[in-house]
């Protein structure tokens, strides 16, 4: 394979990556990064006992960022800290042992790295396991590692609680548009909305100036709730500028997805989004992408269609949406 050297240095050999993981100019987070003060990711505490506070703090932070952080969610800090525990582990099992949940072609479960994952375009710096979490009819515990030994019961315990904070934000996101409670809980699939797990794993990268984990995107789910690790990556594109979120230990990371956005007729916003890379630390996240089920159709809700305001997208079954997206993009993004 072609490599490239990336900075000058006594050891080359350490300095290099194979070609096909470096960015276009126009993407290279080393010249496109915001640097020094500025606006914040929006952070939201959920036990604020003023509840009309809260929603106005993530319409606000939904209109104009499509995304923010939540604090006091409910998940109890040592079943964040299992989660990332068990996920770290597993992908520092040898390759081998990784392997027994590779995904195969045609499934969106399953493990895959960045070495040999056949990927069109420009490679992605992250290696990663998805498997569904919720409901339990959408889960094939063939995906699911079994080391480490407690890896399951741990998920387990994690989507127990994510899955009654997703119908509050749900809820809340619903009542900021005056629409009733469990409109867009409903509308994205109700008790069939499909809770899938994706790990990124982002090993130290010898030129993180010219790399990316995950390029530029809008998440295709309804909503994304991710939990990250302590090292620095996640971008989020506002007002013409990359910038880094703020990591604060135990808070949940909430992406407003595309279905959102669509069913919202654009008064939601999907977030423009990225991770990056470090030349010494190794990166991880833990997003929960919550989508409607296949042949659920979406399209913008009646109450934000008029005369004065057409519909801006078009309805589509969920299958045919992701099937063009990836299709657009030449991979697996989510
Ligand atoms: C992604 O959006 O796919 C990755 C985000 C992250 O790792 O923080
Ligand atoms: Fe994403």
């Amino acid at each position: 394979v072609d490599t490239v050297q990336c900075v000058a240095s006594v050891s080359k050999d350490a300095n290099t990556i194979p070609a096909e993981f470096i960015r276009s100019v126009n993407e290279q987070p080393g010249v496109t990064t915001f640097h020094g003060p500025g606006p914040e990711i929006p952070l939201i505490d959920l036990a604020n006992t003023n509840r009309d506070q809260i929603i106005d703090e993530i319409v606000k932070a939904s209109r104009e960022w499509g995304i923010f952080q939540v604090m006091n969610h409910g998940i109890p800090p040592v079943v964040i800290q299992d989660l990332q525990r068990v996920g770290k582990k597993f992908f520092e099992l040898p390759q081998e042992e990784k392997e027994k949940v590779a995904m195969v072609p045609g499934r969106l479960e399953g493990y895959g790295s960045r070495l040999t994952n056949k990927q069109q375009g420009t490679k992605n710096w992250v290696d990663f396991l998805f498997h569904n979490i919720w409901p339990q009819s959408q889960i094939n515990h063939a995906f699911w590692p079994d080391n480490p030994p407690d890896y399951r019961h741990v998920n387990e315990e994690y989507t127990k609680y994510m899955v009654p904070l997703v119908d509050q934000l749900l809820e809340y996101l619903s009542l900021g548009l005056r629409l009733d409670a469990n409109v867009l809980k409903e509308a994205s699939g109700g008790d069939n909305l499909r809770f899938l797990l994706k790990i990124n794993y982002y090993p130290p990268c010898p030129c993180p100036d010219l790399a990316l984990g995950v390029p530029a995107h809008t998440d295709m789910s309804a909503i994304t709730l991710l939990v990250p690790n302590e090292v620095q990556g996640l971008q989020v594109f506002k007002d013409d500028h990359w910038i880094n979120a703020r990591y604060i230990p135990n808070a949940i990371i909430v992406h407003i997805g595309d279905q959102i956005e669509i069913l919202s007729n654009g008064n939601y916003k999907g977030v423009l989004h990225r991770s990056t890379v470090t030349k010494d630390e190794t990166r991880i996240s833990w997003p929960v992408f919550c989508e409607p089920p296949e042949d659920m159709v979406v399209g913008p809700l009646p109450q934000f269609v008029s005369d004065e305001i057409p519909a801006k997208y078009k309805a589509k079954k969920y299958k045919d949406y992701q099937y063009c997206k990836l299709n657009k993009i030449g991979v697996m993004l989510n």
